[in-house]
């Protein structure tokens, strides 16, 4: 009891939460290699970088799950995930943590897709009270950096205190180490 509340009120709770395609794939059926490896895509990625995160970090670690079927090809994939963000529709979630309460810092990864966050990470967001923690995000992606999605992560996050995030693309520990040093979070 008494190792229980100094660890809640010395020390911060670190939870990481991230999205992937790959889980789609697995899911759904093999991935359509050939158009993915025309396009220079890559899946598992972002699953990827938030090991490498809970290695740095020590933090636990949850892979959120998507209800609604998105198709094994990548065109599929795209087209679904074009649909929901132009008309900013919400896929349920199959899987997601029962309770964050006990965690004060949430590290949240997912891919970029059409320039955005995945709207999955919106019905996330919007599962939980989140006044008074503090979400540090992450993305992966093929081009485009996290700063194009920051304002969607804005919005959907309640009272939380959104601190800059990062795209983990095969970083370096130390990118990665000097990343959370410039927020001022646990690395
Ligand atoms: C539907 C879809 C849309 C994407 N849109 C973008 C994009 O707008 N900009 C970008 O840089 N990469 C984009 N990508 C590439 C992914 O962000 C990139 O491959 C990512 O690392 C995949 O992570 P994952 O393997 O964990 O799913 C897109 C990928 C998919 C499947």
């Amino acid at each position: 009891m008494l190792t229980i509340t100094m660890r809640k009120t010395f020390l911060s709770v670190f939870r990481i939460v991230y999205f992937t395609r790959s889980s789609v794939i697995t899911a759904e059926g093999s991935a359509d290699a050939v158009t993915s490896a025309s396009m220079n895509i890559h899946d598992g990625v972002t699953e990827a970088a938030a090991m490498q995160l809970q290695r740095l970090t020590g933090a636990d670690l949850y892979e959120i799950r998507t209800e609604r079927y998105y198709r094994n090809s990548f065109v599929g994939t795209a087209a679904t995930a074009w649909i929901e963000e132009t008309l900013n529709m919400r896929s349920g979630l199959a899987a997601r943590p029962d309770d964050l309460s006990t965690y004060d810092v949430i590290y949240v990864g997912f891919p970029i897709w059409w320039f955005n966050a995945p709207m999955a990470i919106g019905t996330f967001f919007e599962s939980y009270d989140l006044s008074g923690k503090t979400i540090v995000p992450f993305c992966t992606s093929q081009d485009n950096g996290i700063e194009i999605c920051m304002d969607y992560i804005r919005s959907v996050s309640g009272g939380a205190k959104v601190l800059d995030g990062y795209r983990i693309n095969h970083s370096s520990d130390e990118d990665i180490r000097n990343w959370l040093d410039r927020i001022g979070v646990a690395g």
